[in-house]
């Protein structure tokens, strides 16, 4: 764990060497991103295609790293330096954070003229916005508990789509039978912990509510938790002996690849299977985590802005926060991307039947109490607390903890970070 961390922070750190300070220029965005894989390169591509046609230069910062740790670590060097990028691809909590700081600069205007106040969702303005001003452009809506399952592997189970524990159980116990490893997973802190956010929604809304949202200790440690862990566990032993440390994309390509029957993992999986021109339904089938049908867990990606004196990145800023709100841009970029619009007012005609299920899944969440914010993407708890149950979720999966032991920890590690 601390050796993945560390992988994290040289890969951050490596970036930020190769960055060169950005001069002001007219209509210049520098974008802080962790859009690195062939998916998520094609959806950024969208956006930059789009900027570019409205005379705003593009300056890339990638940092590359699921999840974004990397990114922000890379981030907070920057802003330390007195040299804080134009825009920056963030998460929830991060947001408020930064907003807190006095970092942040002001959307109002061109949110007011747009109207995004009746199109944006609450669950997204509570993150777009502090102090009830706008600071954050949202970009999308994810959600991490999917799995991504490859077709002809799930059809030589003999099984059907699993709806349940039990039956998920059944398909990756066969799917092993048939000598193919049942689970692609990477070995990544954020991964472990995107997996743990689907098996504790799995437990039921109020237990993800209970848990995740209010961080009630009695949940943290409690014979519901102890059964997560020991899921944990059960969902380990299908992974391949060379998991540890694995990008989430090698992972996709290994479902994609016919070398393992599914992923766990945000939709941001789909852009990979697009990428490798495969299609839903035929390819692979995409289901929510057996026993969440009908919740979700969402992250969302917004473009935070950073404070800017300049009149001409000002003015940039706002070109590029307008575009990304822009209907026909949140079709295309989110039917590439994987994820969903962050409006309401976005048509499905042109989603495939994934991206369909997954505009559907989301208002149906919504509506019924069944919406919350992800625990492994910052939209749960601040980055403290994230990370705390990264440790401990991550030393569970690797062995270090009994289910009991975790339980407790986890309860411990969250007291502690608060
Ligand atoms: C982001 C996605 C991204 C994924 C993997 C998530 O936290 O929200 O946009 O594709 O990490 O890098």
């Amino acid at each position: 764990m601390a050796f993945v961390r560390k992988l994290a922070l040289g890969g951050a750190v490596a970036a930020l060497m190769g960055t060169t300070s950005v001069a002001s220029a007219a209509e210049q965005v520098e974008v802080l991103h962790w859009w690195t894989s062939g998916g998520e390169a094609a959806a950024l591509n969208v956006l930059k295609e789009d900027l570019a046609k409205k005379g705003v230069e593009w300056l890339d910062m990638p940092v590359a790293g699921g999840g974004g740790e990397a990114a922000m670590t890379a981030l907070r060097a920057r802003v330390t330096a007195g040299n804080p990028p134009t825009a920056v691809q963030m998460l929830g909590f991060d947001i408020k954070d930064w907003a807190k700081e006095g970092a942040l600069g002001n959307l109002d205007e061109v949110a007011t003229a747009e109207g995004w106040d009746a199109v944006i969702p609450g669950a997204l303005q509570e993150f777009s916005k502090y102090d009830g001003h706008w600071v954050a452009a949202p970009v999308n809506v994810h959600s991490t508990n999917w799995v991504w399952i490859n077709k002809a592997a799930l059809d030589a189970t003999g099984l059907g789509v699993p709806a349940n524990w039990d039956e998920l159980v059944a398909v990756l116990d066969k799917m092993k039978e048939n000598g193919i490893t049942p689970l692609a997973h990477g070995g990544q802190a954020w991964q472990d912990a995107t997996i743990f956010d689907a098996v504790v929604l799995s437990m039921g809304n109020d237990f993800y509510k209970r848990s995740m949202i209010d961080l009630d200790p009695a949940a943290l440690n409690s014979p519901e938790m102890v059964e997560v862990f020991n899921r944990m566990t059960k969902l380990r032993s299908y992974v391949d002996d060379n998991f540890s440390g694995r990008d989430w994309n090698l992972a996709s390509a290994m479902v994609i690849n016919n070398e393992a029957g599914m992923q766990m993992m945000g939709d941001w999986a789909k852009g990979e299977f697009l990428k490798a021109g495969k299609v839903p339904g035929t390819d692979f089938v995409c289901i929510r985590f057996p026993g969440t049908q009908g919740s979700v867990t969402f992250n969302s990606d917004q473009f935070a802005m950073f404070n800017v004196t300049d009149a001409d990145a000002k003015a940039a800023q706002a070109k590029m926060a307008s575009s990304v709100e822009d209907p026909v841009f949140q079709s295309a970029f989110n039917v590439v991307k994987g994820s969903v619009p962050a409006r309401t007012d976005v048509p499905d005609t042109d989603f495939d039947d994934c991206g369909k299920k997954g505009i559907a899944d989301l208002a149906e969440a919504n509506g019924n109490g069944g919406l919350f914010g992800s625990m492994a993407h910052g939209h749960a708890a601040p980055a403290a607390i994230k990370n705390a149950v990264y440790d401990v979720v991550t030393a569970q999966f690797n062995g270090e903890y009994d289910a009991e032991t975790a339980a407790a920890e986890l309860a411990n590690a969250v007291a502690e970070a608060q």
